[in-house]
């Protein structure tokens, strides 16, 4: 193995957990891992947290070999964490063929991670479509060229699919495609995660028993 010169060292120098954690007691959590969710969305929010709705979504192939990604988040209530993807694309092929996965928010504003994972269900075509019509005119643009994640190499033929698909919503503005679909990750265990820098983080483990959440603490 060929070490690269200084990045080693670059990378011990660097800081972590130089955020400012909030006060937080995990004795005193609400029993439903999403009001907790919502609740900790909402300190981010009013906390200056950059692009607090950006998550990574790991997937996994048929053959199990994971896959990950950073998305936006769409909306949290009882059915779980929405969020849409282009069937076509790479997760949307996983997601597919291997309906779960796992999501992972990072705010180092505040030292927070949480993890949430479960089987992943599609959401109603009308929910979909609501989330396609939107989508900014440029986004919608690109999701109607179908080719996200295929492999690229012309910006000519980008800019002519981009033209059919512009051509494609100005003859019907309120053109949802079907293969954009909205899912939900269902979630059957939640972690949230607050950092210390003496590395006494707080950990609370939901998970669900028979329909039923219990949650315990972790060790840091
Ligand atoms: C902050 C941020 C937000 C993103 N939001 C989206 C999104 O909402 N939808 C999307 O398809 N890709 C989004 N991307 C790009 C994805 O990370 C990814 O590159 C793309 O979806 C293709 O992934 P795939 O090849 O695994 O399907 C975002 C990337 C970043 C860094």
């Amino acid at each position: 193995m060929d070490s690269i010169d200084g990045v080693r060292e670059l990378l011990r120098g660097l800081p972590v957990l130089k955020g400012r954690a909030p006060e937080f007691d995990p004795h005193d959590v609400p029993d439903d891992p999403v009001e907790l969710f919502v609740s900790w969305l909402r300190t981010a929010v009013d906390s200056g947290v950059v692009e607090p709705h950006a998550m990574t979504l790991s997937t996994v192939d048929t053959g199990g070999r994971p896959s990950a990604r950073v998305l936006i988040l769409k909306d949290v209530d009882s059915a779980g964490w929405h969020f849409a993807v282009n069937a076509g694309s790479r997760k949307g092929r996983e997601l597919a063929a291997r309906p779960v996965a796992s999501l992972t928010f990072y705010w180092p504003e505040l030292v927070r991670q949480i993890r949430v994972s479960g089987p992943v269900a599609a959401d109603s075509r009308e929910l979909a479509a609501a989330d396609f019509l939107a989508r900014p005119a440029g986004s919608r643009q690109m999701a109607l060229t179908r080719r996200q994640s295929e492999p690229f190499d012309s910006d000519a033929e980008l800019d002519e699919a981009l033209a059919r698909a512009d051509l494609e919503l100005r003859a019907d503005p309120h053109l949802a495609p079907p293969d954009w679909i909205s899912y939900a990750v269902q979630p059957a265990e939640v972690e949230f995660w607050q950092g210390d820098p003496q590395r006494r983080h707080k950990r609370v483990h939901y998970e669900l028993v028979d329909g039923k959440w219990t949650r315990n603490r972790l060790w840091p």
